[in-house]
């Protein structure tokens, strides 16, 4: 199967190395995977598309995936898509925050579910899998949410893309 996963990140950080993960678990299964972020992506002739953005500053629509997105609705949409998002992680909101101002950070700044429905609303067709990251502020922080724990998900989560998106039989 030729997967094409496009991932919008402004650094070379958490996303990055998430897509790495999937990429090096799909090739192990045999597929052909090529990884691109949305500006310079133009392979449009997948069999499945994995869809990826970070959030920065309340959005996850400034990485280029909403472009990505409009321009090439027709091709996107005739395939099946999954969906990720990136974005940050408890540990890293509050800090000695009390409770109450705590919960209202989290809700502003954290609200995952917020920003999955607002890239989820842009593709042309439902995605048949969607899931969340936790990403890093910074590279000090990356030991702290044991990121690299992500790892096992993200291989269980290709693999239930690649089961929900096969033709019955193959
Ligand atoms: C400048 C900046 C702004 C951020 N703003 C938010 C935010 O509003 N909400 C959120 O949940 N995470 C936010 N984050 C956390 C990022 O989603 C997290 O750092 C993620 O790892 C970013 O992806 P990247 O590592 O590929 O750059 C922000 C991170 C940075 C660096």
């Amino acid at each position: 199967m030729k997967i094409g996963i496009v991932y919008g990140t402004k650094r070379n950080a958490a996303t990055a190395e998430i897509v790495g993960w999937m990429s090096e678990y799909l090739r192990s299964l045999g597929h052909s995977v090529v990884c691109e972020k949305p500006a310079d992506f133009d392979q449009l002739d997948c069999d499945l598309y994995i869809l990826g953005t970070a959030v920065y500053a309340f959005s996850a629509k400034r990485t280029g995936i909403a472009a990505f997105l409009r321009k090439h609705a027709e091709q996107i949409g005739a395939r099946p898509t999954g969906l990720f998002v990136v974005c940050g992680s408890d540990p890293l909101d509050a800090g000695g925050a009390d409770r109450g101002l705590k919960a209202a950070l989290k809700k502003l700044f954290l609200d995952p579910d917020k920003y999955m429905a607002s890239v989820a609303r842009l593709l042309p067709t439902p995605p048949i899998g969607t899931t969340f990251f936790k990403g890093y502020q910074e590279p000090g922080d990356r030991e702290k949410i044991d990121f690299e724990s992500q790892k096992k998900r993200a291989a269980e989560w290709c693999d239930s893309l690649l089961a929900a998106g096969s033709p019955v039989g193959a």
